[in-house]
């Protein structure tokens, strides 16, 4: 898959890409990635990016000139992801969805937003990593290319798997044990060494559902934490 991020800040990503699994996926020549600069493509000597907003209000908004030029200068932009608080929640089903794209180009946001005509003619979609906001899509973006990667496959090693990965299912992931069997007065638990392929499966998929409705109900249609069914004091 090849892979384009348009960032204002491009020192930020040397670090995910040179360690680790997508270095070595680069390396293998699974995933190809080119970080863009967006400062050259700036208007005028002072490589302007950025601009107040139309209609008054704080911050700066990126220009959609710059933008537009540096993807017009991809030989393929492919799929064009915008990263934006505003965007729909990126999920693993979105990794999963993302993940089959030969090419995937991610438009880091910054400022207080990117001109609305930048999503109109050349975003396919906005994405937000949750409901909060960061000082930047560059974090949001090295999530996205983290799910998304680890999804294609040989990105990772013959000993891991994505099957019983949480949110894979719907549901969150088991609990793992690992030598000592016992460790500060908490045991593994028995049926972990009983051999039993049947009753291991059996108890990992209860946990898994235990754990899900005790953190994340909302995955199994309850709700999730924070959010209550009615306000205190409201009536029925
Ligand atoms: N930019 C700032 N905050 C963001 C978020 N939560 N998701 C995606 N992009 C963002």
């Amino acid at each position: 898959m090849d892979i384009n991020i348009i960032t204002l800040f491009p020192d930020m990503f040397q670090g995910i890409f040179a360690e680790s699994i997508l270095h070595r996926a680069i390396r293998r020549g699974l995933i190809e990635v080119r970080i863009i600069h967006l400062r050259p493509y700036g208007i005028g000597k002072h490589r302007v990016v950025d601009d107040t907003p139309y209609g008054g209000g704080g911050g700066m908004i990126l220009k959609p000139e710059p933008i537009a030029r540096a993807l017009e200068d991809l030989p393929d932009k492919g799929h064009v992801v915008l990263t934006t608080p505003r965007g729909r929640l990126f999920r693993h089903t979105d990794a999963a969805r993302l993940s089959a794209f030969d090419t995937l180009t991610i438009i880091c946001g910054h400022y207080e937003g990117v001109d609305e005509r930048v999503s109109e003619l050349f975003v396919d979609e906005e994405l937000s990593i949750g409901d909060y906001v960061l000082t930047g899509g560059e974090l949001p973006a090295m999530v996205i290319v983290d799910a998304v990667a680890r999804l294609i496959p040989g990105v990772l090693g013959r000993d891991t798997t994505i099957s019983g990965d949480s949110h894979y299912e719907g549901i969150l992931e088991y609990p793992h044990y690992t030598k000592p069997r016992e460790f500060r007065g908490l045991a593994v638990p028995d049926v972990l060494l009983s051999g039993n392929h049947e009753q291991i499966e059996a108890w990992r998929k209860m946990m898994a559902r235990k754990k899900t409705e005790e953190t994340r109900p909302d995955l199994l249609g309850g709700f999730s934490q924070g959010k209550t069914c009615r306000s205190e004091g409201e009536d029925g």
